[in-house]
C-alpha cells in the first residue's frame, strides 16, 4: 500500500524498512483497541485499526461493571492499584467521549451491592470486608435488613451485604458505539479484515499482511486482539506468553417499559458459593453473568451455563423468574498467566501489547488507551505500566 503523504522529516532507517503508511497499526478493534486508537490520534499519531468485526468480541458481550472493590483478591494488590486508577479515570474519559462521539455511555454511578445468602458465603463477604479495610477501601457492611432497604426486590433470605460507593458500571455496548464514533472523527483508517500475519522484517516488526493480501506498514504493530493476540501467525514464539481464552456465558433479560426500577445499581452476590451478578440498565435491560471456563476457544452457550446463572440469579432477586429472556451469549476474556493485562514494548522491536486484561477489559480500558498512547508518542510507557511489562514472564525474569 502506498504511504499517504504526511509531512514529517525522513530519517534514515536501518535495514530499508517500507516506507510506512502509519506510526500504528493496532490488530484488535474491541474496548482495548479503539479507545487506544482514539488516545493515539488525539496525539497526532497516524493510526489504522484492523478487525473483521469490530466492537463484537468479549468487549460486547461484557457487563460493563467497573468493579475494582468488590472484585479484588487477595495477593492481586498491584493490580487492584491499576484497576483503582483506572476507575478514577472514568468520569474524565466518559465525559470527553460523549462530548465527541454525541452519545451516551450509560456510565452510572450508583455504587455496588454485594450480598451474602448462606453463612458460607457470609464468610466470604466477611473476609472481603476485612481485606477491604486492611486496604483502606470504601465498603459499608450491611445487615440483611439495610440491604432490602437498598434494594427492596432482593430476597428475604440474604443475610447481609457490603455497599461499595466506588465501584460503578458502563453499557459496554454504548461505550463501543460511541468509540467508533470516535474514531470515525479522527478519520483513523479502520480495516474490516483479519490480520492474517504479523510482518517481521530483519527482527522488527514492520506491519500486518491482512487476509485480502494487502500489507500495513507501520512503525509499530499494537497487539489488542484480546484471547486471539498470541495465536496471530507470524508473532515469533517467547515474545509474548500464552493468552488463555476464558469463557462467561452471561444472560440479557428485560425489565417491562413503566415497571418499577427492577434493581436501583449494580447488585452481585455469591449464592452458596457461586458468584453472580446483576447489571440494571437505565433503559430496561438488566445483564446476569457471568459464568467462569477454562475449555479453549468455545463460544457456544449451554444449558447448564444459563441454569446456574439463572438459579443464583433468582435466589438473590426471586423476581428475575418474571422477565423476558432476551440474550445468551458466551464471550472469552483473555487471561494472561498472572491475570493481569501485559502492557507496553515487547522484546521484538516495533511490536507492543494491550492484553491480557482478563475480567478487567472495561474497567482497564481508559488506562490501558492512555499507556498505548504515551508509548507510542514518546517511545516509553509510563510509570502507570510498572509491573505490567511483557518482560516479566521472561525466564530471566522468572529467575531473579
Ligand atoms: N468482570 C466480570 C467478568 O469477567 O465476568
Amino acid at each position: 500500500m502506498d504511504a499517504p503523504e504526511s509531512g514529517r522529516s525522513t530519517i534514515p532507517i536501518p535495514h530499508a524498512r517500507p516506507r510506512t503508511d502509519f506510526d500504528a497499526v493496532i490488530v484488535g478493534a474491541g474496548l482495548i483497541g479503539l479507545a487506544a486508537a482514539w488516545r493515539a490520534a488525539q496525539r497526532g499519531l497516524r493510526v489504522a485499526l484492523t478487525d473483521p468485526e469490530p466492537g463484537s468480541g468479549a468487549s460486547h458481550v461484557a457487563a460493563g461493571m467497573l468493579a475494582p472493590v468488590t472484585e479484588a483478591h487477595y495477593g492481586e494488590e498491584r493490580l487492584l492499584r491499576l484497576n483503582l486508577a483506572s476507575a478514577a479515570r472514568y468520569p474524565g474519559f466518559v465525559a470527553e467521549l460523549e462530548d465527541v462521539a454525541g452519545t451516551p455511555t450509560g456510565y452510572a454511578t450508583h455504587g455496588t451491592l454485594a450480598v451474602a445468602f448462606d453463612t458460607g458465603d457470609r464468610a466470604m463477604l466477611a473476609d472481603l470486608a476485612a481485606f477491604h479495610r486492611r486496604l483502606g477501601l470504601a465498603s459499608e457492611p450491611m445487615t440483611g435488613r439495610e440491604c432490602r432497604v437498598r434494594e427492596p426486590l432482593l430476597s428475604p433470605d440474604v443475610q447481609s451485604g457490603l455497599f461499595v460507593p466506588g465501584d460503578h458500571q458502563v453499557d459496554n455496548r454504548l461505550l463501543l458505539a460511541a468509540l467508533l464514533t470516535a474514531i470515525a472523527r479522527e478519520h483513523i483508517a479502520l480495516y474490516r479484515e483479519r490480520a492474517a500475519e504479523l510482518v517481521v522484517t530483519h527482527d522488527v516488526a514492520t506491519g500486518v499482511r491482512l487476509a485480502d493480501g494487502q500489507t500495513l506498514h507501520a512503525d509499530h504493530v499494537v497487539l489488542a486482539a484480546g484471547c486471539h493476540s498470541t495465536s496471530l501467525p507470524g508473532l515469533p514464539s517467547g515474545v509474548l506468553p500464552p493468552i488463555r481464552p476464558v469463557k462467561g456465558q452471561i444472560l440479557r433479560l428485560s425489565v417491562p417499559a413503566g415497571a418499577a426500577p427492577f434493581l436501583n445499581r449494580a447488585v452481585r452476590g455469591v449464592v452458596r458459593g457461586r458468584q453472580v451478578y446483576l447489571v440494571p440498565r437505565e433503559h430496561g435491560e438488566l445483564v446476569v453473568g457471568a459464568t467462569v471456563e477454562e475449555q479453549g476457544f468455545d463460544t457456544q452457550v449451554t444449558a447448564g451455563g444459563v441454569y446456574e446463572l439463572l438459579r443464583a440469579a433468582h435466589g438473590l432477586v426471586p423476581g428475575v423468574g418474571e422477565l423476558p429472556l432476551t440474550e445468551v451469549r458466551a464471550g472469552l476474556r483473555p487471561g494472561s498467566p498472572d491475570n493481569a493485562p501485559i502492557l507496553g514494548p515487547t522484546d521484538l522491536p516495533g511490536l507492543i501489547a494491550a492484553t491480557g486484561h482478563f475480567r478487567n477489559g472495561v474497567l482497564l480500558t481508559p488506562i490501558t488507551a492512555d499507556v498505548i498512547a504515551e508509548t507510542l508518542a514518546t517511545g516509553q510507557p509510563p510509570q502507570t505500566a510498572e509491573g505490567f511489562e511483557p518482560q516479566r514472564f521472561s525466564e530471566k525474569a522468572a529467575l531473579t
